[in-house]
Order: C-alpha cells, then structure tokens, then sequence
C-alpha cells in the first residue's frame, strides 16, 4: 500500500499552457481571497453587494448541489448545513457537523485556505484529521475555482445556525483521531485538482463531476480492507464503479457496461432522465440514491447530466462471464398459478406484488420499477432488495416528476409479512422470470435485518477480503462502508 500517485494528468493539466493557467489560477485565487476578506468585514450580505459576488455565491450554490453537501450535512429533519445526519460504521457511530457559517458552532471561522484543506485533504481548521465518511478523497479534484465560489456560497449564501456538533459513539480507544492521520498518509489521494470547462457536456467534465464534487465512488466502488475505496477512476481498473457495500442498507449497484448487474443496457438519454426525475422505464430510484437525485442531481444542468452520462457510457469495458438466458414465461406461469400449498414465493408474489409489479414483473413505467432485468435484483448482495420489501420505500418527488410514488413495507402493519415469507418473495424475485440471482436469502437473515439493521453479509461479495486482505486483521469487518442515514421517505427538506 503506497500512497497513490498512478492517477493520470487531468485532462485540462495537458497540454502547453500550464504556465500561462497557473497564473491564471492564482489570480482568480486571490480575487476570491480579497472578495472574501470584504465579506468578512462586511458581515452578513447586504442589498448593496454587486452582481460579481452574487454571482460567485449563486455560482457556489450550484457547486454545493453537484457536491451533496446539504444531504450529508443535515440531520433528519433538522435544518439544512446545521448538521447531525447519523453515520454508522462498524464501531460506532459518527455524525456530520455544522458547516453554516456560525463563528463558535460552524465554520463562521475557516478561511478559503481553512476550507480547502477541509475538503482536499480531510483536515479540519484544528489540525485534527476527519473521518473519510466525509468524501475528502473525491473532492481532493476539485477546482480551485470551485472551492472559492463554494466557499463564498458558504459564508455568504447560508445563514448561521448555531447548533452544536454531536459527539460520535465510538469509544476510546478508537475514538483517536491520529490513526485517522496516518489512514490519510497510507490511502487518500495527493490532491489533483481538475480544471474542466462548465457548460460543455464533454466526458472529461463528466469524468470530474463523477469522480470529483459527485463523489459518486463514495458509494458505488467497492471499499477495501482498510476502507479505502479500491479506485479512484477509471485508471484504478474494473474496480471503479462496480457497485459498493451496503449503505444504510442500500446497495450501489454497478455503473460499469455489464448488461446484467451494470448500466450495460442503459442510453445516455435514460442516465440523464434518471439522474433528473428518478425515473425511467425501467428503473425507480430508492434508498440512499433517492436522496442523490431529490437533493442533488435533479439540480444538475442538462449539460452537467449529459456529461456525466457521455463519461458513464465511455468506462472501458469489464469482461463478464457470458449468461444463458432464462425463459421468463415460467416465473410467470408459475405466478399465475401460484397456490399456497405449492410455491411460497411466487404465491407471496402474486397475493402482495403483482398487483404494481405485475405477474411477469414487468412493472408499470416510471411508476413501478419492473422486477424482471433489474440489476438492483441481482445484484451479488441482496440486502438493498430485502431492505425495499421489508421497510418499503419512497420514490422521491423531483422538479419534472412531482408525484411520491411509494412501496409499503411488508414487515409491519397490516401488510406484515413472516421473515420466511419475506425470504421466500425475495429468493423468488432474484431467480425469477430471466434473474440469475441466487436465491439464498434466509428467515433468519431478515430477522437481523428487521430487528437489527444489519445488512445481509454474503460470500459473494466478500471479494473485498480476498488475497493479502484475507490475512489481515480487519478492525472494522469486511465490506464495511459508511452509512449515512437516509432522507427519502423521512423528510423532503431538500
Ligand atoms: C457523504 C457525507 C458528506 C458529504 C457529501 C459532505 N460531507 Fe462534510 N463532513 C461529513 C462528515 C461525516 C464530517 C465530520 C467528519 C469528522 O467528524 O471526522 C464532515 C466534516 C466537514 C467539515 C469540517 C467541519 C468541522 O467540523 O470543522 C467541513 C468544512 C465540511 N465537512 C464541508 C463539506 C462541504 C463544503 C461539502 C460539500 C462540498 C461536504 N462537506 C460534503 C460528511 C459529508
Ligand atoms: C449515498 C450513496 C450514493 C451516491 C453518493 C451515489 N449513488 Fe447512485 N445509487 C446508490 C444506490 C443505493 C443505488 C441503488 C438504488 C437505485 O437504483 O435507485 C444507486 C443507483 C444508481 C443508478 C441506477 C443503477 C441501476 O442499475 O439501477 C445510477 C445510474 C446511479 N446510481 C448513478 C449515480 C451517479 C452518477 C452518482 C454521482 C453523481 C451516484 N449515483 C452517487 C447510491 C449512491
Ligand atoms: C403499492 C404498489 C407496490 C406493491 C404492492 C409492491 N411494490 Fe415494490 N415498489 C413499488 C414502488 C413505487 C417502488 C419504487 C420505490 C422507490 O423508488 O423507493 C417499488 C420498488 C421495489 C423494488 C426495488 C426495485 C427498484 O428498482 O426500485 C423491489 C425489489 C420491490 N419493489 C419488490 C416488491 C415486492 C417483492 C413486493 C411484494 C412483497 C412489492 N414490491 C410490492 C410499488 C409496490
């Protein structure tokens, strides 16, 4: 393990005026430094301020929302950048802070350099070294320019709240910061900045959003023995963007080319529209995703979600092992004939499912996702799709698709459902019509998901464990991830 320097030069850094954008760079810079030191002196925004500096603000208002900062920093219903949002890891849990620009609470006190680093290098104004559940590592690529306007944004386009951080759970000795240092040393990324033209939908401003402000690997790359992300961009190899651990209990499926559990089968036109409204024919976004798109990507400029569609679908190619295809009339049959005494799964299906996803699991467009082909389904990792039937799920309002469409949860209330019954509709869904899943969700697997939250562990994704990791000592278990709680469902303050 060596600090990582393979990343490739930024598309922007090649090229023969380095010189010339350096200088640049640094002009642009100090303006944001002078403009900054005016602010602070001024106080709060006032009617007076000129339309340069709304617009810097305006500009890092935009940045926030390519970057999430509002769904992370916060809480469940609690108000916006005030922090708070629960983070469980393995030991313990950690919350997000107050980043509103209040002097004693927030980061009222940060200077452009303060936040930088913040968000570079994972190093708070005291020194200490954050948790890499604040996505640090991804955002070591953004812009200088960015940063700045972002920066502006937070101490000129948000209120201050003054709101005290919540102390994690995690107990001494693990709760000591300086292992997080060296963590930092060993894993996260030297910064690289990118420089990438706004406005043009071009694959190198999608390959910035998408590995930089986006974050997008946070969740949908898999995680390491160490917890570190196993890629960083498409450099890293087939890791990058394979699909993540649990979060929250939902699994980040793939958004390599794989036509079964990737976005092989997907145009650039549907990433566009999903990442828009959250939904697209065949899919409906949920759990931790459902929070992406309500608070972040439905805010993306076409452009910006062109970008990222154009550098989605240019991912070089992860072999797959070729899949027979399996007759889906027989899931189908075997539903419409489905009788109690016969087949647990398929009659489960037809009595509580089929009714919005429809005997041949078809769905219903942009209302109920098909079951039928769904790369969430078959996933190697079950847990996302035991999580949706057990807790339901919400399918969020965005700007061009105001409707909440939701699904109930089959643990509790009238619709409860047994452990067994609830293992047997899932195994079912995952081998079922042309699925290849493995059916091998058990009773007592959703019994510790229902009481305990934890998400289903199995061997198939124990990839993170293999080789040299399966020999090491893994404080924090395999596979693990950060969870940050889930808005969705709870609470729409977007
Ligand atoms: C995936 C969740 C997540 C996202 C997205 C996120 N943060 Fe954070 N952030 C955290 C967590 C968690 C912490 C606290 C880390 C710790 O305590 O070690 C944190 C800490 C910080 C701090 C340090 C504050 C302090 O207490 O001194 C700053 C500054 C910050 N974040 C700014 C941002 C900005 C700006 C954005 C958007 C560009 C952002 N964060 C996006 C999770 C997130
Ligand atoms: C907080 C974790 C998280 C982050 C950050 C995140 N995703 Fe997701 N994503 C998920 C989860 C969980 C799913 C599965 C649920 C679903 O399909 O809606 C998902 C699903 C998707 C899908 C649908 C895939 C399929 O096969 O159904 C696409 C496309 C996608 N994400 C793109 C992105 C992009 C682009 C970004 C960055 C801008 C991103 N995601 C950031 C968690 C995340
Ligand atoms: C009242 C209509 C309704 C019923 C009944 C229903 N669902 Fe759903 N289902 C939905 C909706 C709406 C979504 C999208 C939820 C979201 O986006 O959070 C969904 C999502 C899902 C998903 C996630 C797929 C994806 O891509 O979003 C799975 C898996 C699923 N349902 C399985 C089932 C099973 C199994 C049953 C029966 C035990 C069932 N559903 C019953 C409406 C329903």
């Amino acid at each position: 393990m060596s600090r990582r320097s393979d990343r490739p030069e930024t598309h922007s850094s090649l090229g023969g005026n380095d010189m010339k954008k350096n200088v640049m760079k640094r002009a642009v810079l100090a303006g944001a430094l002078s403009l900054a030191a005016g602010w602070l002196a001024a106080g709060p925004a006032t009617a007076q301020e000129t339309g340069g500096e709304d617009a810097l603000v305006q500009r890092g208002a935009y940045i926030s929302r390519l970057a999430d900062c509002v769904a992370c920093h916060t809480g469940l219903h609690g108000i916006k950048y005030a922090g708070g949002l629960k983070i469980a890891t393995p030991i313990g849990d950690i919350y997000s802070t107050n980043i509103t620009p209040d002097k004693e609470t927030g980061i009222g006190t940060y200077t452009l350099a303060d936040f930088t680093r913040a968000l570079r290098e994972g190093v708070r104004k005291d020194g200490a070294t954050m948790y890499p559940a604040m996505p640090y590592d991804a955002f070591s690529r953004m812009s200088d320019s960015d940063i700045a306007a972002l920066y502006a944004y937070f101490m000129h386009g948000v209120a201050p709240v003054h709101m005290e951080n919540r102390a994690s759970t995690i107990s001494w000795p693990l709760s000591m910061r300086w292992p997080l240092a060296i963590w930092r040393a060993l894993f996260a990324p030297a910064p690289k900045p990118m420089n990438t033209t706004e406005g043009s939908d071009d694959v190198a401003r999608g390959e910035y959003i998408v590995t930089g402000p986006g974050h997008c690997g946070s969740c949908h790359t898999p995680r390491g023995w160490a917890m570190q992300l196993k890629a960083y961009d498409a450099s890293g190899g087939p890791a990058f963007l394979a699909g993540g651990a649990p979060i929250d209990n939902w699994v980040a499926p793939s958004l390599r080319s794989d036509p079964v559990q990737g976005i092989g089968k997907w145009s650039e036109d549907d990433i566009v529209t999903f990442l828009k409204s959250g939904r697209i024919d065949h899919s409906a976004v949920f759990g931790g995703m459902a929070d992406v798109v309500g608070w972040s990507t439905q805010y993306y400029t076409d452009s910006d979600l062109r970008s990222i569609a154009k550098y989605l679908k240019s991912l070089p190619d992860v072999p797959v092992p070729p899949v027979t295809v399996k007759d889906a009339a027989t899931t189908t049959q075997a539903v419409a004939s489905a009788d109690p005494a016969g087949h647990t799964g398929a009659s489960v299906y037809l009595r509580e499912c089929a009714i919005c996803h429809q005997n041949d699991g078809s769905g219903v467009n942009r209302m109920f996702p098909p079951l039928d082909g769904n790369p969430v389904i078959v996933s190697d990792n079950p847990t996302s799709v035991a999580n949706v039937i057990v807790n339901g799920g919400v399918l969020p309002p965005t700007n061009i698709a105001p409707s909440s469409v939701a699904m109930p949860g089959f643990a509790h209330g009238t619709h409860a459902l047994s452990d067994a019954d609830i293992a047997a509709v899932t195994n079912f869904i995952r081998e079922g019509w042309s699925n290849q899943a493995h059916g091998n969700v058990t009773a007592a697997d959703i019994r510790t998901l229902r009481t305990t939250g934890a998400p289903l562990s199995f061997a198939a994704w124990a990839h993170s464990t293999t080789g040299f990791a399966s020999q090491t000592p893994q404080p924090y278990g395999a596979g693990w991830t950060f969870s940050p709680q889930t808005h969705a469902g709870v609470d729409e303050a977007q």
